[in-house]
């Protein structure tokens, strides 16, 4: 096994833009989990599959293959041979991957391919059952919060810069419903363990929260 760094926290909660800082910083391959759970979600939106059709969804994950790469620090994600590091992005994506990962199936395909990933590098893995599930041995492993309000705050702005027409109480309930879904569910809920160190990014700049995640890593490198 490599070095492990696991990464867990909400939608929002500056995961994404941290973790590639952190794996510059420190020479890490950073792994975005949550794309390989938008692929299955892609895969079967493609094949008009609905979340709850098990039985099919059984069948796409026998077949689908997802190859995540590194390029210049960039993740590159590969569905069935093809790139869909954008594709997976879209709105019909973000609103359908949540039941998706919430399916066993679903996750128990996905997991070793995750595991496989840290045998031979030493990586930063971001996603929400990095430290409860996948790692739990992992040499480090941070717990990143925000509050669902700043969280709606910056998915707002983002939307804005888009140009994406939202209310900012449309996507705090958005934000809310997805918290529920992901903290709730059965099978690899979001939650942070007992070892993992505890950092809540609701009034810091993303900035600041590198640099302490990389003094932490840093400690026990
Ligand atoms: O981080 P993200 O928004 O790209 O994640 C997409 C979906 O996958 C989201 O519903 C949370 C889920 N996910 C998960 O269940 N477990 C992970 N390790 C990573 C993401």
């Amino acid at each position: 096994m490599g070095f492990i760094v696991a990464l867990d926290g909400p939608a929002g909660s500056g995961k994404g833009t941290v973790t590639k800082k952190v794996a510059e910083k420190l020479n890490l391959v950073n792994i975005d989990t949550g794309a390989m759970y938008r692929c299955v979600a892609l895969d079967c939106l493609n094949k008009n599959i609905d979340s709850t059709e098990i039985e099919k969804i059984k069948e796409v994950l026998e077949n689908i293959e997802i190859e995540l790469k590194n390029q210049n620090g960039n993740q590159v994600v590969l569905l069935n041979g093809k790139d869909v590091t954008k594709e997976i992005r879209t709105t019909e994506v973000d609103s359908c991957v949540a039941k998706f990962a919430a399916i066993k199936e679903v996750r128990d395909r996905v997991t070793p391919l995750q595991r496989k990933m840290g045998e031979k590098n030493d990586i930063i893995m971001e996603g929400r059952d990095i430290g409860t599930v996948v790692f739990p041995n992992a040499n480090i492993k941070i717990f990143l919060d925000c509050s669902v309000e700043e969280r709606a705050r910056r998915r707002y702005k983002q939307n804005i810069e888009k140009g994406i027409q939202t209310t900012y109480e449309e996507v705090l309930t958005l934000i809310k419903e997805r918290n529920e879904l992901e903290t709730k569910r059965e099978i690899a809920p979001l939650k942070k363990t007992d070892d993992a160190i505890y950092i809540d990014s609701t009034n810091m700049t993303i900035e600041e929260v590198t640099e302490k995640i990389v003094k932490e890593i840093e400690k026990v490198r």
